[in-house]
């Protein structure tokens, strides 16, 4: 590397290279005067070196640095010096040292930045979006973004060391439905015709395992055109890989290994392994989600064999029908929330559908509630005994159909433990298993797969297609859970044409429209398919646990915003009257609202 421009890093020099001649190029991080003495703090990604410019000694030194402004380019030579003791600051790598200038070079001037160049900046996200390359500046938001290139390094050093091929797929694909909506991307040279941009590389990969490949992995873009959530993007990123020959076991093993290098070389933690597993019925049972946080208790109860003969006909009738009746008790809720934060809690499980919430405060020696009076005195000891309740505690209840009562007690759980500011440490890893192979779509008025309609079913419920019991078919399909977050997801796969085309018929495609979406799957499949599975991590997600944030757009270096547009560019945006007239494509003028 020439000299030219540095001979060191910024924070690279440390107390070793006391007396050495240095250069330095930075930006100006800080300016601080004190008449003959001014230092500047100067920043590069390594981090930050102080600089010091004495008048007395310097006057021409001093002056230029009158024109010095924050986010100036600046190269400094000069001497590394010992700082005074008292002038030692213990935030910086090099809080020790200091660089005495003897020569400073402006490369190139900045306007004032639209805000602080600064971890501590409150700036409003839209603004920064709009900048996104100052903000990128920030030491933090350049932590986040080394690390995920650590975790794709490990990713890619771990599963080529297990015997893992690389190999990318293509992102100009053949719509098929299922999943999310596709971006579509028109033909200019098929008019008339789409591409669609993968949501993931799911059937690419197992035909590289027809191949015969063995062992795939991919770093892959997807994209999938969803409203977005918190931790959703429109395109994102996934470490993707496909085995032959495994069961379910042979691949949570791989990905226990994995997830163990990770969080060892990224955060010094040791996760302990095997990972804990969990069916997907206890999971909606104990904790009302598929992916449960469990840096808290806080279960589910069921109280359904008291409630069914009880005097409270809400409760009652709801089990005659076939619901049930569940509850969580907040432990000590009585000392935080009276009854008129009780009736706002209502609002939560609404949202999930539950039509009420009916509670029972324990509180000093006395019961509380407009529920209890329904109740006999046995009855009441029973919940009590099921809930595990004490004096204090706050017990709250949802009588609906089973999938409402678990869904919206799991959402309320959470929002539970944020209002009585349970404390939430580590991580906690769990397995979801044996997930329902197909769950009815309402509007569709027809089954849809639950993972996809690659994943295989168990064996023993194959007889059950075609039945009154599709519900009950499981899929061989796990999901790793972190703190309450799907990381990622997969299974083994279907490697039988005849079970491809039964499942495609349960969700109610016609052969014809199987084939025509899916046959080069089919087709494939006809020639000797190894049995196979695998499994994809969202990388955002995964680097959001390893980074401790819970916005999806800082472990990103350009993200888009909620509304899918990127502030900086302004993607998307209108296309030329020439580009539609070669894609063939007519826009409905009154759509383009800047005519
Ligand atoms: P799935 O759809 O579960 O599985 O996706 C795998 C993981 O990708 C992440 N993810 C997302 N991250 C950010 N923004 C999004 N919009 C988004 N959607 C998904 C999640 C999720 O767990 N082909 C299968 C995998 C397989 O079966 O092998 C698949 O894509 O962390
Ligand atoms: P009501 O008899 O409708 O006034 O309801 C009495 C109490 O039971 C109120 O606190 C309601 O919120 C609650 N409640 C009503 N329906 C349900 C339900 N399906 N599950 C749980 N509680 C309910």
């Amino acid at each position: 590397m020439s000299n030219i421009y540095r001979t060191h890093m910024c924070a690279e020099p440390s107390e070793a290279n006391l007396g050495q001649q240095v250069k330095l190029s930075g930006w100006v991080n800080k300016k601080r005067s004190l008449g003959q003495l001014v230092f500047i703090e100067l920043r590069d990604i390594s981090g930050i070196m102080q600089v010091v410019i004495n008048g007395e000694k310097n006057q021409e030194l001093l002056e230029l640095s009158d024109n010095v402004k924050n986010e100036y380019l600046i190269q400094v030579s000069g001497q590394i010096i010992k700082r005074d003791e008292e002038n030692f600051n213990p935030k910086l790598k090099t809080g020790t040292i200091e660089v005495y200038a003897q020569e400073i070079n402006i490369i190139n001037k900045s306007e004032n930045p639209p805000f602080y160049i600064d971890d501590y900046d409150k700036t409003n996200e839209n603004k920064r979006l709009k900048y996104r390359y100052l903000d990128l500046r920030k030491p933090s938001m350049q932590q986040r973004i080394i690390q995920r290139n650590k975790v794709c390094k490990l990713a890619r050093d771990f599963f080529y060391d297990n015997g893992f091929i690389e190999i990318e797929t293509p992102f100009l694909n053949k719509p098929t439905p299922e999943g999310a909506r596709d971006f579509l991307v028109p033909s200019r040279v098929q008019p008339n015709k789409f591409f669609s941009l993968p949501q993931s590389p799911q059937l690419f990969k197992q035909l590289l395992m027809v191949s015969g490949f063995d062992k795939y992995i991919q770093i892959a873009k997807c994209f999938r055109d969803e409203d977005l959530r918190q931790d959703r993007q429109p395109e994102f990123t996934q470490i993707d890989f496909e085995m032959s020959f495994v069961t379910e076991d042979d691949v949570i093993g791989v990905n226990e290994l994995f997830i163990k290098k990770v969080f060892k070389e990224v955060l010094d933690i040791d996760v302990s392994l095997p990972i804990k597993r969990m069916t997907y019925d206890t999971a909606m049972k104990l904790y009302g989600s598929d992916k449960p946080d469990l840096r808290f208790d806080m279960k589910i109860s069921d109280i359904t064999e008291i409630a069914k003969d009880c005097g409270f006909s809400v409760f009652s009738s709801v089990v005659s029908k076939g619901g049930c009746v569940r509850g969580i008790n907040v432990v000590k809720g009585c000392e935080k929330l009276n009854r008129r934060d009780i009736d706002r809690l209502l609002d939560v499980v609404r949202t999930y559908g539950a039509k009420g919430l009916a509670w029972i405060r324990l509180t000093e020696g006395e019961i509380q509630s407009p529920i209890t009076k329904f109740f006999t005195d046995s009855e009441i000891d029973g919940i009590i005994k099921a809930m595990n309740a004490s004096d204090g505690d706050l017990l709250l209840f949802v009588a609906d159909k089973e999938s409402i009562a678990a869904t919206a007690l799991g959402q309320l759980r959470l929002h539970m433990a944020e209002l009585m500011e349970i404390e939430k440490h580590g991580f906690e890893f769990v397995w979801i298993t044996d997930f329902p192979m197909f769950e009815y779509d309402e509007e569709a008025k027809r089954f849809t797969a639950v993972h996809h309609p690659f994943t295989a079913p168990f064996d023993e419920d194959i007889a059950l297609f075609g039945t009154d019991k599709i519900d009950k078919i499981r899929a061989k399909a796990y999901d790793i859970v972190l703190n309450g977050v799907e990381l990622g997801g997969g299974s083994i796969r279907i490697h039988q044409q005849s079970v491809q085309e039964k499942v495609f018929e349960q969700m109610g495609f016609s052969k014809e429209k199987a084939w025509d979406k899916f046959g080069f799957l089919l087709e494939a499949f006809k020639y000797g398919t190894p049995p196979h599975g695998g499994m994809a991590y969202g990388l955002d997600r995964l680097v959001m646990q390893l980074t401790d944030t819970d916005n999806i757009r800082d472990v990103i270096a350009f993200p888009k915003t909620q509304n899918h547009g990127c502030l900086m560019t302004g993607a998307p945006s209108f296309a030329e009257d020439e580009q539609l007239d070669e894609l063939k494509i007519q826009i409905i003028k009154e759509q383009k609202d800047d005519d």
